[in-house]
């Protein structure tokens, strides 16, 4: 990530305190579940760090399946995979501290996930990022790093970024 941050892994160290996104459902993630769910084993919790060491934002990844129908095979691009469902990483929560945000760092953590689970794929497999837009506006800003919605009539707005071609 840009110089100026560096990404790690959420530890008992990091101090998440000062780090509020302005949406109190991420905040309250943040701040009193996510180290729970790291523990358990629910998700993988990365923060970035600045040179003050304050967390400025993060994101989580969790491995995910999806049934394999025909939507998610075109958008996959192949078709006829003997499967039931196909296998990848959800992007499951991510937000920036209120006072670092429009600085590309939303844009750099999406980034980030995508190789990190595009690494993950040498030793396990995957073939898509997903992410669950919290609301009808994220879905244009996700559209901007690659996502596309799985089901545009649907009411669900799920959208997929493919990470093997
Ligand atoms: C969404 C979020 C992570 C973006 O982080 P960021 O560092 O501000 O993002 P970037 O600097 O890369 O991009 C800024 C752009 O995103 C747009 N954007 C930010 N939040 C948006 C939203 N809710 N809907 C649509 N666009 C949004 C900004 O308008 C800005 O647009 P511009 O480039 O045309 O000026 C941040 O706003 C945030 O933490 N929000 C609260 C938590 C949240 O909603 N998380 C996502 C859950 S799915």
């Amino acid at each position: 990530m840009s110089a100026r941050l560096r990404l790690e892994r959420l530890s008992l160290g990091h101090r998440l305190g000062s780090c509020r996104t302005g949406d109190p459902e991420i905040d309250h993630y943040l701040h009193h579940a996510a180290r729970n769910e790291q523990a358990q084993g629910l998700a993988a919790v990365h923060v970035a760090v600045d040179r003050h060491d304050a967390v400025v934002g993060f994101f989580t990844l969790s491995p995910l399946s999806l049934r394999a129908d025909s939507r998610l095979h075109h958008l996959l691009g192949r078709n006829g995979l003997p499967y039931p469902q196909i296998g990848g990483f959800l992007l499951g929560r991510m937000g920036v501290d209120r006072a670092r945000q429009g600085k590309g760092i939303g844009g750099e953590l999406i980034e980030l996930a995508a190789h990190t689970s595009a690494a993950h794929i040498t030793h396990v497999g995957g073939a898509f990022l997903a992410v669950d837009p919290k609301s009808d506006t994220l879905v244009s800003y996700y559209e901007r790093f690659g996502f596309v919605r799985i089901d545009p009539t649907g009411v669900r707005r799920r959208m997929l970024r493919v990470l093997v071609r």
